[in-house]
């Protein structure tokens, strides 16, 4: 069936879930919100309470309730969120999550692809490279159409660091993490700039207490997940808002250039492996793959990434 409405399934009514629940939410963009977890009783709770927000001014009067897959023949975006992700005290590398991951998300898609071919998939759960290479590569359902939160997350986290140092808004600063969300992820540090100034400038153009050091910044935006972790017990706010930028440009059909995961088909001479490249998002999902200009050195990581997550692929038997 094709889609009628802004209609928005979440998978996951967790603290991933129910974060992104709310920021999708908060867009103003979304009629209908369907939240489907094994735990009945806490997605109710989650939707129950969402829905008193929308008694207030300029909240939209969407529609919030617990749903099954059934709902995902009319859902214009579906976000996969299930799963378990690390604990405080465990080993803190998303990568350990991939056998029981695989497994849930083999079982999500089989659901999924009862009832629609059609919805954008926003896969967010971890080791979320290698479980959107199994939703891309294992299920008949167009690639473009499943979108991996990838570095989008990592790349917030160090324009971030970078905007406090040099005390500018995050939104002025650019440039990209990319490849593996997790261990191998690196900088385009050749690309990053504030307003055009070169990364290798901001120190005598910007100002900064201390000298630009590039690997404590990347090595900051790569663990301060696993930080947040340790501190808090999860990760939310910021995968919570990553998710909602893609879904924007998904309902809005934006054209927006993210650095997403997806399926390499030959970019920068990589093949059949997931990682996050900057993509351009539509309403039909990934509509562009763009190899931007990277450095011989900047090539060689993302080369790194792929065999990293390759071997995983292989170890898991899940490759094509
Ligand atoms: C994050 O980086 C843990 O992948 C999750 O917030």
């Amino acid at each position: 069936m094709k889609p009628v409405k802004n209609k928005v399934v979440i998978i996951g009514a967790g603290m991933v879930g129910s974060a992104v629940m709310n920021s999708v939410l908060g867009l103003g963009l979304v009629a209908e919100i369907v939240v489907i977890d094994n735990n009945v009783n806490k997605a109710k709770g989650e939707t129950l309470d969402a829905s008193h927000t929308t008694s207030f001014a300029y909240s939209p009067n969407v529609l919030l309730r617990v749903g099954d897959y059934e709902d995902c023949s009319d859902a214009q975006i579906i976000i996969m969120t299930a799963g378990p992700s690390i604990k405080p005290g465990e080993t803190l590398d998303r990568l350990l999550l991939a056998d029981k991951n695989v497994k849930v998300m083999n079982s999500v898609m089989a659901s999924i692809t009862k009832y629609t071919k059609d919805a954008i998939i926003i896969v967010v759960t971890n080791p979320v490279d290698i479980v959107t290479y199994l939703a891309q590569n294992s299920f008949d359902y167009p690639k473009e159409k499943i979108i991996g939160t990838g570095t989008l997350l990592d790349t917030a986290r160090l324009r971030r660091i970078l905007a406090r140092k040099y005390l500018v808004d995050t939104k002025n600063v650019h440039g990209y993490v990319l490849g593996e969300h997790g261990g191998s992820a690196f900088a385009t540090w050749s690309l990053v700039n504030v307003a055009g100034i070169p990364y290798n400038e901001f120190d005598k153009i910007l100002g900064s207490k201390d000298p630009i050091d590039t690997d404590a910044i990347l090595d900051e935006a790569k663990t301060t997940g696993l930080k947040i972790l340790q501190l808090k017990g999860y990760t939310s706010s910021g995968i919570a808002m990553s998710v909602s930028r893609i879904v924007k440009a998904v309902l809005l059909n934006e054209l927006s250039i993210l650095p997403v995961s997806t399926t390499l088909d030959g970019e920068y001479g990589i093949k059949n492996v997931a990682l996050s490249i900057p993509c351009v998002i539509t309403s039909d999902g990934i509509s562009k793959k763009l190899e931007v200009p990277l450095s011989p050195e900047e090539l060689k990581k993302l080369k790194i990434s792929a065999e990293n997550l390759g071997k995983i692929l292989d170890n898991l038997n899940i490759r094509k």
